[in-house]
């Protein structure tokens, strides 16, 4: 089995300006009601939680890459590779791929916010962050877990289905950006047999998948 190569685990407070920075690249007309300081105030909010995918960052990947640079081939390739590239593997810190946000409200999750960077997608990491927010609401005894997806939003859409949630209503011109419609999702109860049952066989079905992804919530 190959090393983990993300841990999905809660934002802490350095991971700020990355998880700001994703925000603004995947929502540019939503980005200015987010400043980074609404992110710095979540920690003080009981009822917010964060999650992140990151790189690992501990010494033994920073040694094997340090070495790997040496050799010449892939000193070469590591000159030309992408400028994010080089700046996640140079990087001391943990390079963030994709967060997720949800407030916990009278007993239900509400998913505020969740995304990955372009270059991270189709990689089961927004899937990760999906299973990694409902294994920690239902460690919070939430009932269910709701969130608004705009109505032009298929992938997103795509992956909450999959994951149970279903339509429930609309809140038309939600978003003042463009007047877009909401889609209202939610899951069942999260409690029931039947969600866990589904949970369970989605989440180790990821896990077979994407070996290279480890979760740090339970
Ligand atoms: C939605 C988003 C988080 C998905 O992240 P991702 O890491 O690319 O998704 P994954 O690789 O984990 O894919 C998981 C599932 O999502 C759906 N999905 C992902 N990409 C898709 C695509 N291009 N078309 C259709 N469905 C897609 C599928 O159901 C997929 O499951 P499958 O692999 O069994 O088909 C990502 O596309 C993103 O950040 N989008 C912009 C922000 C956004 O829309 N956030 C949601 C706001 S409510």
């Amino acid at each position: 089995m190959q090393d983990p190569k993300y841990t999905v685990r809660l934002m802490k407070e350095e991971d700020v300006p990355q998880v700001t920075e994703i925000d603004r690249e995947v929502f540019p007309t939503e980005w200015m009601f987010r400043l980074s300081s609404s992110y710095y105030k979540e920690f003080k909010n009981p009822l917010a939680y964060y999650l992140v995918a990151s790189t690992q960052s501990d010494a033994f990947t920073k040694s094997k890459m340090l070495s790997l640079t040496q050799l010449p081939l892939f000193k070469d390739f590591f000159n030309n590779a992408h400028d994010d590239y080089r700046e996640e593997q140079n990087s001391q810190n943990p390079y963030i791929v994709g967060f997720a946000g949800l407030w916990m409200m009278a007993h239900n999750a509400h998913i505020m916010s969740l995304a990955v960077r372009d270059r991270y997608r189709n990689q089961g990491i927004g899937e990760a962050l999906l299973i990694a927010v409902t294994e920690l609401v239902s460690n919070l005894d939430a009932n269910m877990i709701t969130l608004e997806v705009r109505s032009s939003n298929d992938v997103a859409q795509a992956l909450y289905k999959k994951h149970g949630f279903r339509e429930v209503g609309y809140r038309s011109r939600y978003y003042s950006d463009n007047g877009e419609d909401a889609v209202i999702m939610n899951t069942d109860s999260l409690s029931t047999a039947s969600f866990q049952l589904s949970f369970r066989i989605l989440k180790e079905e990821h896990i077979r998948k994407y070996n290279n992804i480890s979760l740090e919530i339970s």
